[in-house]
């Protein structure tokens, strides 16, 4: 997909010419000035009058009636130098590729110095254009009668730059935003056409080409196990339940393990306690946590980082028959304690108890849950916020970090000692699964400390944040893939305490 050009000119054929345009970078300096020079100080004259626009993310195309090699100029309009962010510079390019798309090229060429600023870098512009192609330009498979024209695809981006490490960059950001694209195909299959035998099969695929140690137990190994939790979201259903387990080993000794658990429900009806009719409509997306768990294995299988990793997705459907689990139902999970189901809807903690346990029996020392768990979320955050919890603030402030790079904002709930209390109100159980509607997200959340016990954990509630219902600079509604890179990141510049 790139090459890079260390040097260019103008009589170069290409398609389009692509320039960073900055609010008063004139006089025209560079390229830009030799540019103006060709067209008889025309391009000068087009931005006085407006016509190449500069202001942040508006692209404005000039046809070069054969003055140059570059049949157009495709200008990228980055508002006042100061001001622009890495955020809204990757907003930028996504706006580009998008309109690129649109033409159906099939190269363009970068001239990436005109988007260097004094805090961003020409590498992390290289990797922002990366990452910023394959999401802007992402679109599910879909299953609608097609008109029966070739669809002719973008297959070379060629970048002005004397620095050959960009190569490594572009690489990286493409990587990134490739693996949140695989994220958002899982999230967008329907659950007839993605089950748990699909999800296994997925990540076993995946396992073989990154070289992963795997292991899939089936149901009757759970029940050796003594998955309680699992088993009892799955008694409803037909289609077999899976616990998924990619081990991805970055050191000599197996030490440090970070654990990413991943909500893997590839439907939720609700059970007995079923949804409405409006509510259940989406909920082939409520393996939005296995998505993100496994477009992170994608990355760390990528770029190798020196860190072990241990990815586990507890994974079924939540559906209703005559042997589905019911309210008032006290069931065991892995680790010995029991729980009183008051609700079956709230299914996704009691999945992911047994994947936790799980994940430590596999020698995780840090824990990290993804999980698109409560609807109470997305009242409190909404969809552009993950909601986060955590037993450990070291912990947390790596991955707060992280995620500030990545553009995925996260915010943290708090869990109090009678939070705590709550979740343990049962008369029968050690734990009841819904301790009511106030602050339902907290008590997901809190519910899961109590299976992670003394090891350092953060709980990322996704369920607002994992589908978005509008087009966006960098993807299309649908799944958005959301963690993915934040995950992956975080395992790649980990510093265990
Ligand atoms: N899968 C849902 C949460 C959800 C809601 C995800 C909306 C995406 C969009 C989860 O299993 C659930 O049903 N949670 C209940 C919990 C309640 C019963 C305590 C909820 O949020 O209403
Ligand atoms: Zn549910
Ligand atoms: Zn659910």
């Amino acid at each position: 997909m790139f090459t890079v050009l260390e040097e260019y000119d103008f009589q170069k054929d290409t398609e389009a010419l692509v320039i960073g345009i900055f609010h008063q970078n004139q006089p025209f300096k560079g390229l830009l000035e030799e540019l103006n020079q060709a067209f008889d100080g025309h391009l000068m004259n087009l931005v006085k009058a407006g016509d190449i626009e500069v202001g942040e993310k508006k692209i404005s195309i000039v046809h070069t009636l054969g003055k140059t090699g570059a049949k157009r100029l495709f200008f990228v309009g980055l508002g006042r130098q100061k001001e622009l962010t890495e955020e809204t510079l990757k907003e930028a390019f996504g706006v580009l590729f998008k309109k690129v798309k649109a033409t159906q090229f099939k190269e363009v060429t970068v001239a990436l110095h005109t988007f260097v600023t004094d805090s961003i870098e020409e590498a992390k512009v290289a990797r922002l254009l990366g990452e910023a192609q394959p999401l802007s330009t992402y679109e599910f498979e879909h299953y609608k009668k097609r008109p029966n024209v070739p669809d002719k695809q973008l297959e070379s981006i060629k970048l002005i730059s004397k620095n050959q490490e960009i190569k490594k960059e572009l690489h990286t950001g493409y990587t990134y935003g490739k693996a949140t694209n695989s994220a958002r195909t899982l999230v967008n299959l329907p659950s007839n056409m993605l089950t748990a035998t699909h999800l296994a099969q997925y990540a076993v695929e995946l396992a073989r080409k990154y070289g992963f140690e795997y292991e899939i137990l089936e149901k009757a190994d759970m029940e050796t196990l003594g998955m309680g939790a699992l088993l009892a979201v799955n008694q409803g259903s037909v289609e077999p339940p899976k616990m998924i387990v990619l081990k991805y080993k970055g050191k000599e000794e197996w030490e440090d393990v970070i654990g990413l658990v991943g909500k893997g429900i590839t439907f939720d009806t609700g059970g007995y306690s079923i949804k409405s009719k409006a509510g259940i409509v989406g909920m082939k997306t409520d393996m939005g946590g296995a998505a993100a768990v496994l477009g992170a294995m994608e990355v760390i299988g990528e770029t190798k980082p020196k860190q072990n990793v241990v990815a586990v997705i507890p994974s079924t459907d939540n559906v209703i028959s005559a042997t589905a689990f019911k309210p008032d139902d006290v069931i065991t999970a892995m680790n010995g304690k029991t729980i009183e189901v008051l609700n079956t809807d709230a299914e996704g903690r009691l999945a992911l108890a047994d994947g936790l346990t799980y994940a430590k029996y596999h020698g995780a020392r840090y824990l990290i849950d993804v999980a698109t768990l409560t609807g109470g979320v997305i009242v409190a955050l909404g969809t552009e916020t993950t909601g986060a919890m955590t037993n450990d603030q070291a912990f947390f402030q790596q991955l707060v970090q992280i995620s500030k790079m990545t553009g995925e904002p996260v915010w943290q709930l708090p869990i109090t000692e009678r939070d705590r209390k709550r979740v343990q109100n049962s008369k029968v159980a050690d734990l009841n699964n819904s301790p009511g509607r106030e602050g339902h997200a907290i008590m997901a959340g809190t519910f899961l400390e109590a299976f992670v016990e003394n090891t350092p954990w953060i709980h990322l509630d996704i369920a607002g944040t994992a589908t978005s219902t509008t087009e966006r600079a960098l993807s299309p509604a649908g799944g958005t893939g959301v963690m993915v890179r934040t995950l992956s990141m975080l395992v790649n510049e980990f510093k265990p305490e």
